[in-house]
């Protein structure tokens, strides 16, 4: 900032520092942008604001200079630690104030290593230590001999231009964010009365700030699951000892329920199910244990158990084996859990027809895993059904291990020659 003060007078001089201000915000969307794009892969437009800047990175620039300045003496080694530490507590005081004023969190490193509550981590910190050596010793010098060859008069405009900009695209970002809360709040009131379209329509609707501040799901998740989750608990608590009952009951041979998936449980590709490994058998004897719980209990319920048993049997219908395959749509096996419901719809509609209770059983039967709840009773309960089934099985198949493990062990030590046991 020194320099330019060297060089021009002190009317026209503000403009200048807001122009820089302009620049550095602008390289600062830039950098978010084409950050969130790689990691996304697609085109976001990054940050707060509408427009192309994210004037935080501007204010940081305007830290960095006042630091150069009142550090220029000291060797570079401690320079760059405390503008890393100035640009940490920069994020770390943004981060805490739009929590305290909007009551959310634009982005959260609380599953990094090294962080601090979640808005600072060592890993963007050193990051922003690169960044700002970047800065001082390329970007401003090229910025600053620029704009100090052009026409004061233009740098006046441009300056007047993006404030006046800058504060209107503020007021409407403010006003959106305000319109976000309120939107949440009535999607998590409303949830169940609502039809799909209007959900996703909202959802849709604020589509480009989850994209900008991805974190931001949590907060939805917070806001809407956590609600639903409530009213769900207490209705599953409920009914949890009919499930037990159920579970471990005996199993009179049910015609309806055999009738119900009839066009199923036969079927050629369904059958390709018994081929792939589960949680302690194939995933044929999971859905058919889930689907006929899911008939007895929603049955039981009086709730639409046609559906419930239909949605149940074809909530894993897919063909691959979980722990290690190779399919094209799903490079990673991290994401199996969150992905294959959308596999298994797909292969259901494919070879069945699948009516909007079942769709939205299979869709949604790894919730809270996924992002979106449940919209239908039955959906909740053929989700717990499968997690207390899941469970069940990794459970035996753990016991089996362990038995055969064990004697292995025993047999093993037997067989040892007597000599070598003294
Ligand atoms: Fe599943
Ligand atoms: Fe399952």
């Amino acid at each position: 900032m020194i320099e330019i003060s060297i060089m021009l007078d002190e009317g026209t001089i503000v403009f200048y520092y807001v122009a820089l201000f302009a620049i550095y915000s602008f390289l600062g969307w830039i950098i978010e942008a084409v950050y969130r794009s790689v990691t996304q892969k697609k085109f976001v437009n990054a940050g707060f604001l509408y427009g192309p800047f994210i004037p935080l990175y501007g204010i940081g620039a305007a830290f960095i200079l006042i630091l150069q300045n009142v550090f220029s003496t000291w060797h570079i080694l401690p320079r760059f630690l405390i503008f890393g530490l100035a640009l940490t507590t920069l994020e770390y005081t943004v981060g805490f104030l739009s929590e305290k004023t909007f009551k959310m969190t634009l982005w959260d490193y609380s599953e990094s290593k090294l962080n601090l509550n979640g808005r600072v981590c060592l890993q963007f910190s050193i990051c922003w230590t690169a960044l700002a050596l970047i800065f001082v010793t390329l970007i401003h010098p090229v910025a600053l001999s620029a704009i100090t060859k052009l026409n004061a008069v233009y740098i006046e405009i441009a300056a007047v231009t993006f404030v006046i900009y800058c504060f209107t695209d503020f007021v409407f970002s403010v006003i959106f964010i305000t319109e976000f809360q309120k939107k949440i709040a009535y999607l998590y009131n409303e949830y169940f009365n609502l039809s799909n379209i209007e959900i996703e329509k909202i959802f849709d609707s604020f589509q480009r700030l989850l994209n900008a501040f991805p974190d931001l799901n949590k907060y939805i998740n917070k806001n809407i699951n956590n609600n639903i989750k409530r009213i769900v608990s207490s209705f599953l608590k409920s009914i949890q000892d009919k499930i037990i009952e159920e579970i471990n009951g005996r199993r009179p041979f049910e015609y309806e329920y055999y009738e119900t998936i009839q066009d199923i449980h036969g079927h050629e590709e369904f059958i390709k199910l018994k081929d792939y490994f589960h949680h302690n058998s194939s995933i044929y004897d999971h859905v058919q244990e889930v689907a006929y719980l899911s008939y007895r209990i929603c049955k039981y319920l009086k709730l639409d158990h046609r559906s419930a048993t239909r949605g149940a049997i074809l909530h894993d219908f897919f063909l691959y084996d979980w722990r290690d395959h190779d399919e094209p749509d799903l490079h990673r096996k991290k994401f199996h859990g969150v992905e294959h419901p959308a596999i298994a719809l797909t292969n259901a509609k494919k070879h069945f027809s699948v009516n909007e209770i079942e769709e939205d059983i299979i869709k949604k039967h790894m919730w809270p895993l996924t992002f979106v709840p449940p919209r239908y009773k039955e959906s909740f309960v053929v989700s717990f059904i499968d997690k207390y089934v899941s469970s069940k099985e990794f459970i035996d198949e753990f016991r089996k291990r362990r038995k055969r493990r064990n004697t292995h062990k025993k047999n093993m030590r037997s067989k040892k020659p007597i000599n070598s046991r003294i």
